[in-house]
């Protein structure tokens, strides 16, 4: 089955819905096509807020120089500077399309303190404000009739002459292959948190998108920065907001310590994640801990009172509650840095271009880069929103332009190659577990490309992945069906992931310094002079090695300076 549109937008969340909005209101007949249903993608983890400087005392230079600075200056600034001037119209769009921010007295909206942001710009609604956007957006893509086919695992990119045609994948409800054609695909396929054993991130969020685009020969950047957000619930990994802490929270070790005023005695709690989750692991390697097992610290609410955290953070409170069984208003909730963002991605330049024509990508499956090294919390919802839209035209502006050859006919063959990859995968035979890989590869991650990261430790956690890889060629799936089958889709994206984390240690080996969440032990400074440089990594196949290269960071006016909290 093909189906025909003028741009598909591959991704639900908020980054696929602005872009499939846009590029409607701009006169392109535009469809969705999403593994998961928009209503239920990764954007809800963004609980805390969406950033803006909107009040006369703040200024979008000093939002983009903390940008620029919490990035540790691997952003690029044209972006920053193109993002962050946005920031303010772009809130306020989504104010008048009806999400309920909270307010101020004044009537303006309310805005919270959030880590590395030297004012309080984080506008939010209580603490479910990527929930409550994210429903803003669907229903504007649903008011405008923007056709969304649900539940398709898009597998692969198909081009003809050097120009993206369309994409072919997976419908998981029917088991059939299908093809769309198009004249302008944009990816918004999300990030890949779920790579890591502890992380904030939804079930599918692996990665499979930036795979998909890598296999199609689409470089990727910056691949050795991920995030780890400082406060998981401990040990699953569940999102506790940094607006906690915006609110007044405060973080203690085991004996009782307000420990952040050691590592960053200006901003304690709200300086950046990179920072605040090293000192966490610091308190807990050095024996400081909480809890029986000194594994944890302690995020204490406690002194906000009841109210206060009812209205401000219920999600919080409901969380807490549920799955540790403590309620917040009573006691300090345990918690644990967990993997949560991924500044690497899809190359794309600030207008979502990538090297493949038509082919544009947007949010967290790509890196423009606005988040450099590190990115500061807030500045995900807006990097989504505005990069959605400016998707959203510039591959609407690229269907009127260019006459762009049908390409139904590769989409056609595509789809039968597919078609034999599935049944290929369904008949092999074999000794490994698909589960069991996935959960190796998890706990590869989870100890040798974490936080703290040496040669030695990503070399072992290099040649492990190199092991699964060939383990992966041995697989045998026993559901041996094509519907709603968890293991079929598992054995994709695992292959996905696998190439992911290769390049991952890769690029993290080659970077011999500390920069942002990229904290090398063994060289524990930031090295401007060898590595102001961002990483581009080119597929080569399964069975090779990735190509590395660099390619330099746009300085425009912000001059890198030591970065001090
Ligand atoms: O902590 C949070 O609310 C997460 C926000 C973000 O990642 O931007």
């Amino acid at each position: 089955m093909i189906e025909r549109h003028d741009v598909i937008v591959v991704g639900g969340g908020g980054a696929g819905l602005r872009a499939a909005i846009e590029a409607h209101d701009r006169g392109a007949d535009v469809a969705i096509v999403s593994l998961a249903y928009p209503s239920r993608s990764h954007t809800v983890a963004a609980e805390g807020g969406i950033s803006a400087a909107l009040r006369e005392d703040d200024s979008w230079e000093v939002h983009a120089w903390d940008t620029v600075k919490g990035s540790d200056f691997l952003a690029d600034q044209d972006a920053v500077e193109l993002m962050i001037r946005l920031a303010p119209k772009t809130l306020r769009e989504l104010d008048h399309w009806g999400a309920a921010y909270n307010r101020a007295e004044d009537g303006r909206l309310a805005q919270r303190p959030f880590g590395g942001m030297s004012y309080p710009r984080t506008a939010y609604i209580a603490d479910h404000t990527g929930h409550a956007l994210l429903h803003t957006l669907y229903e504007q893509a649903i008011a405008r009739g923007i056709p969304i086919y649900d539940e398709v695992n898009i597998s692969k990119i198909v081009t003809l002459d050097g120009s993206i045609v369309g994409v072919v994948g997976l419908n998981v409800k029917t088991g059939e292959v299908v093809g769309f054609s198009a004249k302008a695909v944009i990816f918004a396929t999300g990030g890949m948190g779920q790579i890591y054993q502890i992380t904030t991130n939804a079930y599918f969020n692996t990665g499979y998108g930036m795979a998909v685009a890598y296999w199609a020969g689409v470089p990727l950047k910056d691949v050795e920065f991920f995030q780890f957000h400082p406060t998981g619930l401990y040990d699953s990994g569940i999102l506790i907001t940094e607006g906690a802490r915006g609110e007044g929270g405060i973080l203690v070790n085991g004996l009782g310590e307000r420990f952040m005023k050691k590592y960053a005695p200006d901003k304690m709690e709200l300086a950046p994640r990179d920072l605040v989750s090293r000192s966490i692991l610091m308190e807990i390697r050095e024996g400081r801990g909480a809890g029986p097992e000194k594994k944890y610290v302690l995020l204490d609410l406690t002194h906000l009172g009841e109210d206060k955290i009812n209205k401000r953070l219920p999600q919080v409170r409901f969380l807490s509650k549920t799955f540790v069984g403590v309620d917040p208003v009573e006691e300090p909730i345990p918690v644990i840095p967990t993997a949560h963002y991924y500044m690497g991605g899809i190359d794309v330049d600030k207008f979502t271009r990538t090297n493949l024509r038509g082919f544009f990508a947007a949010g967290e499956c790509t890196s423009v880069s606005v988040h450099g090294a590190n990115r500061l919390g807030s500045n995900s919802l807006l990097d989504i929103v505005v990069f959605g839209r400016i998707a959203g035209i510039m591959a609407a502006e690229y269907v009127k332009k260019h006459d762009i050859r049908e390409g139904g006919s590769e989409v056609e063959k595509a789809i039968k190659e597919f078609d034999k990859k599935i049944e290929d995968l369904l008949n092999k035979e074999g000794k490994e577990d698909v589960f069991k890989l996935k959960q190796e590869l998890k706990d590869t991650m989870q100890e040798h490309l974490h936080a703290f990261r040496t040669e030695e430790s990503m070399k072992m956690g290099l040649d492990k992945v190199r092991n699964l890889k060939e383990r992966f060629k041995n697989i045998e799936l026993k559901s041996k069906k094509v519907t709603y089958d968890l293991e079929l889709l598992n054995a994709l994206h695992l292959e996905g992931m696998l190439d992911l984390a290769e390049a991952m240690f890769v690029a993290a080996i080659n970077r011999r310094e500390s920069r942002g969440a990229h904290y090398r032990e063994d060289y524990p400074k930031r090295d401007d002079e060898n590595f102001l440089k961002h990483t581009i990594v080119t597929y080569r196949g399964f069975d090779k090695e990735p190509e590395l290269s660099y390619k330099p960071v746009k300085i425009t006016r912000w001059v890198p300076i030591e970065r001090k909290y």
